[in-house]
């Protein structure tokens, strides 16, 4: 039998002849692999030093414009206040700040560059040719001329009524640390509800869930804390569903509260609040799939640890399946999505209201196992990179005229001012090379990048609520 097998490897039908000259199998193979190996070295090469994805295959020229890379630069300045000798002696000189202390530091000579003022707000109220542009950070206005208040928020595309309805935390409140450990917080005001044709002129709705002024055992009374709301829309039952993260002052409760509407605008009836699956749930997000199948993604296990299981078929609870994932990675701030029929999710490390890097992971099973990638982030420069843009996550929002773009969505948290937390909404594309290859597949990145791209003021492409070919 052995005999046979090599009798029939020496075959000519196993090695072609070209010119004269003849290749054998193993050299096709071989040249099959150098081919990938370089291809591999190429692209990994392009990505290095900036951050970059030009990656031109197949992308939307429409789109290609918002991929530029566009570059920041800001100065820290000498730390303040110079140390005498004496105290040098002691404590050594006092050490350069870093970026991240600067931007918490409420009378740094960079707050304004973080966090711009009034005057430079955008919103249909405001004249000038600002119009339709999204400029991350500056204060933005709603139709009444009011700043938007919709932080953590996500947004719900209406179909029958063709209209987007971004729900977020309202922090119009006083800022104040409930101990003198605890994180800044705001009084729970409620949930906002905004709605917009063209996603860049957004009507106040109103409080579309409001916080419990004064029942002090309900868990929206506003000594506790309502963030992250999110709501699905379920096609069976004709149901608004809102999930959000519930909890007491000191984050103890973790747990996920669950309101139900039969208008987007509301009111919101809350309905409950557990622990998901009997483990504590902190940030959150729910997600809807193709299929009608929703799912709830959640930090649990002291954030250490994401879970993930589908949602009841009335969104109204979640059912006896879940699954752990990335475990051990401490991500937070879960924002899912999908592209073609791979899973996608930008997280963040759990350093509070401070920012820092984002992380894309994905899968092709959305129970997992799921993959991280790397850094989704895109231009700015390289701290800009490594605080996403001195923001946090909150959600993805797919364009449908344009497969494969995004609007991500972020907070730049103010701890010093909340409710004076600003927007960061970037473009977000999947296509080329992931450049952080993953450990088993020996070095070949099996996924497409995400990335995101700084813009200090971008706007989508004309049409891009109508298909392109
Ligand atoms: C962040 C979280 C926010 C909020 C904040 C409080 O880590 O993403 O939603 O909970 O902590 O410090």
């Amino acid at each position: 039998m052995r005999m046979k097998m090599r009798n029939r490897q020496r075959k000519p039908s196993a090695s072609c002849w070209n010119g004269g000259g003849r290749c054998s199998l193993p050299v096709i193979i071989w040249g099959l692999v150098g081919c990938i190996i370089v291809i591999h070295l190429c692209s990994l090469v392009r990505y290095k030093d900036t951050g970059a994805a030009h990656v031109g295959f197949g992308r939307r020229t429409v789109f290609r414009e918002l991929e530029e890379v566009e570059e920041e630069s800001f100065q820290i300045p000498p730390p303040r206040g110079k140390r005498s000798p004496r105290a040098v002696k002691r404590r050594g000189p006092r050490k350069q700040p870093t970026a991240v202390d600067e931007f918490l530091d409420e009378s740094s000579d960079l707050r304004p560059f973080f966090f711009p003022d009034r005057r430079s707000a955008i919103g249909p109220t405001k004249e000038g040719n600002d119009s339709m542009y999204f400029c991350p950070a500056r204060i933005w206005l709603d139709t009444e001329g009011n700043p938007i208040q919709a932080h953590g928020g996500g947004i719900l595309f209406d179909e029958k009524r063709e209209t987007y309805y971004w729900y977020g935390e309202n922090k119009d409140g006083e800022t104040y640390h409930a101990h003198k450990q605890g994180a800044a917080r705001v009084d729970v005001i409620g949930v906002s509800c905004y709605s917009s044709k063209d996603l860049w002129t957004w009507k106040y709705e109103g409080i579309a869930l409001p916080g419990e002024e004064t029942n002090v055992t309900h868990d929206l009374h506003r000594s506790n804390v309502l963030e992250r709301p999110k709501v699905l829309y379920n096609d069976r039952t004709g149901q608004y569903i809102m999930w959000m993260h519930v909890d007491d002052v000191n984050y103890t409760k973790a747990s996920v509260g669950v309101a139900v509407a039969n208008s987007p605008t509301g009111p919101f009836e809350y309905l409950y609040s557990k622990r998901p699956h009997g483990f504590e749930s902190r940030d959150m997000t729910v997600f809807k799939d193709d299929d009608g199948k929703a799912y709830l993604v959640y930090s649990s296990e002291d954030n250490s640890e994401l879970h993930i299981g589908p949602l009841t078929d009335d969104y109204l609870d979640v059912t006896r399946f879940m699954r752990r994932i990335l475990v051990g990675q401490h991500r937070e701030a879960p924002a899912l999505f999908k592209h073609e029929s791979t899973y996608y999710m930008i997280t963040s490390d759990c350093t509070g209201w401070a920012p820092n890097r984002a992380l894309v992971h994905a899968a092709e099973s959305i129970m997992g196992p799921w993959e991280t990638m790397g850094t989704p982030c895109v231009g700015g420069n390289k701290i800009f990179r490594m605080t996403t843009f001195f923001s946090q996550g909150t959600f993805v929002l797919p364009l449908p005229g344009l497969p494969g773009s995004y609007i991500f969505m972020a907070d730049r948290w103010n701890p010093s001012e909340l409710r004076d937390s600003r927007y960061v909404w970037l473009p977000l594309t999947i296509g080329g090379v992931a450049d952080e290859p993953l450990e088993y597949n020996f070095g070949f990145p099996l996924w497409s990048r995400v990335s995101i791209y700084w813009h200090r003021r971008w706007r989508l492409p004309e049409g891009w609520r109508t298909a392109y070919t």
